[in-house]
């Protein structure tokens, strides 16, 4: 599997904003939106090309474009929304899926609650959003429903992951390379990233 911290001083400026104690909800969920545009483009950058006859107004040239179907980008309930307004500006055309997961807060184990996939899920790519790479769970059953439904080629890009997380997902799912804009120090006994940014999914929707 493969792991890149974005790097883009966009980027690391909006994560400290994010990260901020006193950035408010509103603030938070418009600038995670942000970032997944950038975590999208970097996620996305290598997506298939063909080329293709177009006019300018000058000459007929062959033009590069994306190659049909676009991937599906895939939201991660509830904190994946926010991330996934930002990357629905940069490919307006590519269906949107969702998968509700929430982690239990003792055995930190998540539990799936929605699936909501396009029906051509197996045609596509994807890209899941979640912004939170914890102990690795959550992004690992996400994934791994994506695959039995059929998607091929698929990525994923978080804010924040932790190592264990990180080497977690990694064994589970050596094809799926990983866009994240931080790779933090640590989990914490209550399984948050440390120095991190907090609940993620709270923050966002003022639910602290
Ligand atoms: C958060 C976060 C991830 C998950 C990461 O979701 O958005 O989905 O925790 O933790 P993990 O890597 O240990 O699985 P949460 O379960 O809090 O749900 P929410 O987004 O609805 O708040
Ligand atoms: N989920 C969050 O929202 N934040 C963390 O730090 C870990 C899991």
């Amino acid at each position: 599997m493969s792991f890149r911290v974005c790097d883009h001083a966009l980027a690391r400026h909006k994560l400290t904003t994010l990260r901020r104690v006193e950035t408010d909800s509103p603030t938070f969920r418009r600038v995670i939106g942000e970032l997944g545009l950038i975590l999208a483009m970097e996620a996305l950058r290598d997506l298939p090309e063909a080329d293709r006859a177009i006019d300018t107004p000058l000459t007929a040239m062959q033009a590069p474009c994306l190659a049909a179907p676009v991937p599906c980008i895939v939201a991660v309930l509830r904190a994946g929304l926010g991330l996934t307004e930002g990357a629905r500006l940069l490919l307006p055309e590519a269906p949107i899926g969702h998968v509700g997961l929430v982690r239990d807060e003792h055995t930190l184990q998540a539990s799936r609650y929605l699936l909501r996939l396009p029906p051509d899920i197996a045609a596509r790519g994807a890209l899941v959003m979640d912004p939170m790479l914890a102990t690795g769970g959550s992004a690992i059953q996400a994934v791994t429903a994506l695959k039995e439904a059929g998607a091929r080629d698929i990525r994923f890009a978080c804010v924040v992951a932790a190592p264990e997380g990180v080497a977690r997902f990694a064994a589970a799912h050596p094809d799926v390379p990983v866009v994240a804009a931080a790779l933090d120090e640590r989990l914490d006994e209550r399984g948050y990233i440390v120095p991190g940014l907090g609940d993620a999914g709270d923050r966002c929707f003022g639910t602290a």
